[in-house]
């Protein structure tokens, strides 16, 4: 059973600036609801116990979000507002699942899910990439599923513009398993468009197992000089692991670029 997950959140959110000069993009409303809240949703649905965020003190808003238990009591005290009374119930149910650790340099996702290493307790748990919305169907419940059945790791997939295989992390894949899930015998960063060896991208979801940590600590930084978990990723299925792309059916967000983001509030508030 898969009962923990990780949200890395420590990155600088440059793509988003100006907004995230002063701000977590994380906690950026998405049509009047922080991004972070429909990430956390999912993992409740998909019946995750605990949630461990990695942040950074310039992050520490984020843990303020849910720890502003003294402002929310006063407000109530004084005014009886049900909406409000409601968000507080809200954000106390989230509060109860969410455990904060710190990456103070963003060195990079992989050294971000190296921090989580002495919280883990299972074989196997979800990570979260908080800029990528999963909408419609989760995401995260049918991985899960997928892993149950083949107790080895997943990662969400979908189908590219072949034009635009260069901006993501493109699978080589190897057996069919079914319509929607094959095992994978690659993952390769950014490839050129002659070298992609399909135009399946990696979406920021994984199911990764404990052994991950063992790698990571080994990891040396790749490109742009920063620990990648795609690094420790390819190592993994190298020593024949098994990793399997999980074509998901839910609609996919990107929120970490500003079109995107602008783009993400617009198709939320149609459903
Ligand atoms: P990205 O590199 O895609 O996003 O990291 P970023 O760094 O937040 O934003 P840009 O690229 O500057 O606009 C993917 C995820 O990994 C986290 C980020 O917070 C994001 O959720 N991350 C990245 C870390 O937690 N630590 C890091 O060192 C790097």
């Amino acid at each position: 059973m898969i009962k923990q997950a990780i949200i890395p959140l420590a990155g600088l959110g440059t793509r988003l600036l100006p907004l995230t000069s002063v701000f977590a993009k994380e906690l950026l409303p998405i049509n009047g609801k922080p991004g972070i809240e429909y990430i956390l949703d999912e993992c409740i649905e998909a019946g995750i116990k605990e949630v461990i965020f990695i942040i950074s003190e310039k992050k520490k808003m984020i843990k303020k979000y849910f720890y502003n238990d003294s402002f929310y009591k006063k407000i109530l005290k004084k005014k009886k507002d049900s909406r409000i009374s409601k968000e507080y119930k809200k954000i106390l149910k989230y509060k109860k699942l969410i455990k904060f650790v710190y990456q103070n340099k963003p060195l990079g996702t992989g050294d971000a899910v190296l921090k989580t290493k002495k919280y883990i307790k299972d074989n196997f748990f979800l990570m979260l990439l908080p800029d990528d919305l999963i909408i419609k169907k989760n995401c995260s419940k049918s991985m899960i599923r997928i892993h149950n059945l083949y107790k080895s790791s997943v990662m969400a997939s979908m189908k590219v513009d072949k034009k635009s295989v260069s901006r993501w992390g493109i699978y080589k894949l190897d057996k069919k398993i079914d319509k929607n899930n094959y095992f994978i015998k690659d993952v390769i960063e950014k490839p050129s468009i002659k070298t992609a060896p399909s135009n399946k991208a990696v979406i920021g979801r994984y199911i990764l197992p404990k052994k991950i940590f063992s790698k990571l600590s080994k990891q040396k930084p790749g490109k742009g000089g920063e620990i990648h978990i795609t690094d420790s990723i390819q190592s993994l299925i190298k020593d024949n692991k098994k990793f399997i792309a999980h074509n998901f059916s839910g609609k996919y967000l990107d929120c970490g670029s500003m079109s995107g983001y602008i783009k993400s509030t617009l198709e939320i508030a149609k459903i």
